[in-house]
């Protein structure tokens, strides 16, 4: 099966991200009005030391869990979209001769990619997508150019494999970011036409930064930073084990001193880390502000964590609800939905690899 980062598959697929620490899974559906139609979602928490810095460490364990969030899942549908995380790929743009031959255009695409992937092209796996016309240029068309290592790609096939599952689309996250964003930025004034929007992706080890401009991403950054940070102040203060830890953080039951002490600093934290973000986009592209925040990830459940960052950048800022405007499978709480949907913004983009027209 050859391997595509720009599969375009009609039927929906399940959306899988699998992160360090847990595997989500988000099922889409045709609403049958030009929406989504939101049929399941699931979530599993992976063991310490089963996907080390984004990869697969120890298989069994993946598929285990896998396995265990289809179960979950509670659907026939075994055809899935999976990612490469960010930082596992190269990705560049060039220019070329508009019209060439499909032959001629793979040819050049080696050309170009030779130059600037450091390893041997047997190793990776090459993708290409046509943008559109270049800017300046008529007769020429920029090209995007996306590589990531064989074994990168091998390794998470094989966890959809042994789990039973067949990967027909290996995406890259921050384009399912970037393709999740049509679903919440109805949330923004003006749809977010023509305006700058940051997205801070905070999950349990990383924080993935993501920004938009006209609806188009022109910035991403990651960096090790994460809730993890706070469940483990949780477990060194209140002698707790991880999973208590988590559990408390999620539902409540902690002393009064945690609020104060515990959550409000860490809270600050957050802030502190987005600013720092803003800093960074702004004085490394040529944009000098953005416009609005949106927060994603598991993080961005922390009740009134929109109210902090808003109020430490002074941005307009808004928690990501990706399941927004979607008819909701009566099988599921529609209010445990709203508190997830941050968490799910990157399998949401995965899961809406099917094509469907929206
Ligand atoms: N209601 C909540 N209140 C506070 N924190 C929460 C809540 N729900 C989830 N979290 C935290 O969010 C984090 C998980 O977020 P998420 O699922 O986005 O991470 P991930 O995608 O698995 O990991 P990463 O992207 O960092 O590799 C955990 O630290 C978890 O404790
Ligand atoms: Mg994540």
């Amino acid at each position: 099966m050859k391997f595509s980062f720009f599969n375009e598959i009609s039927p929906p697929l399940i959306g899988v991200d699998i992160s360090s620490v847990s595997i989500k899974l988000v099922e889409l559906s045709d609403d049958g009005r030009g929406g989504y139609k939101l049929e399941g979602y699931a979530t599993q928490p992976l063991p310490k030391g089963a996907m080390v810095d984004g990869n697969v460490s120890d298989l069994e364990k993946v598929i285990d869990v896998m396995r265990l969030a289809w179960k979950l899942l509670g659907t026939r549908e075994k055809r899935i979209a999976l990612a490469l995380p960010t930082a596992a790929v190269i990705s560049k743009k060039v220019q070329m001769a508009a019209g060439m031959r499909e032959e001629d255009m793979e040819a050049q695409v080696e050309a170009e990619a030779n130059q600037y992937i450091p390893f041997s092209l047997d190793e990776v796996n090459i993708d290409f997508q046509i943008l559109g016309p270049a800017a300046k240029n008529p007769d020429e068309v920029e090209v995007l150019i996306v590589a990531s290592r064989k074994e990168k790609i091998e390794d998470r096939v094989a966890v959809a494999e042994g789990a039973g599952l067949k990967a027909l689309v290996m995406d890259v996250e921050s384009y399912a970011t970037e393709a999740a964003y049509s679903l919440v930025a109805n949330q923004l004034p003006n749809a977010g036409r023509e305006q700058t929007v940051m997205i801070a992706d905070i999950g349990a080890a990383m924080m993935h930064v993501n920004v938009l401009h006209d609806n188009k991403s022109i910035y991403t950054r990651e960096q090790s930073f994460g809730g993890g940070q706070l469940t483990q102040e949780i477990q060194s203060r209140f002698g707790l084990s991880l999973e208590e830890a988590e559990i408390a953080k999620r539902r409540g039951g902690l002393p009064d001193s945690y609020e104060l002490e515990v959550l409000q600093p860490f809270m600050l934290s957050i802030a502190t880390e987005i600013a720092r973000a803003l800093q960074f986009f702004t004085s490394s592209t040529q944009y000098n502000r953005v416009d609005h925040i949106v927060l994603a990830g598991g993080c961005a459940a922390i009740p009134a964590l929109d109210v902090a960052v808003q109020s430490h950048t002074q941005i307009n800022t808004v928690i990501a609800n990706p399941f927004n405007g979607m008819a909701i499978n009566a099988k599921l709480k529609q209010q445990q939905a709203i508190s997830d949907a941050p968490a799910m913004l990157i399998a949401c983009g995965l899961a809406m690899r099917g094509g469907l027209a929206i």
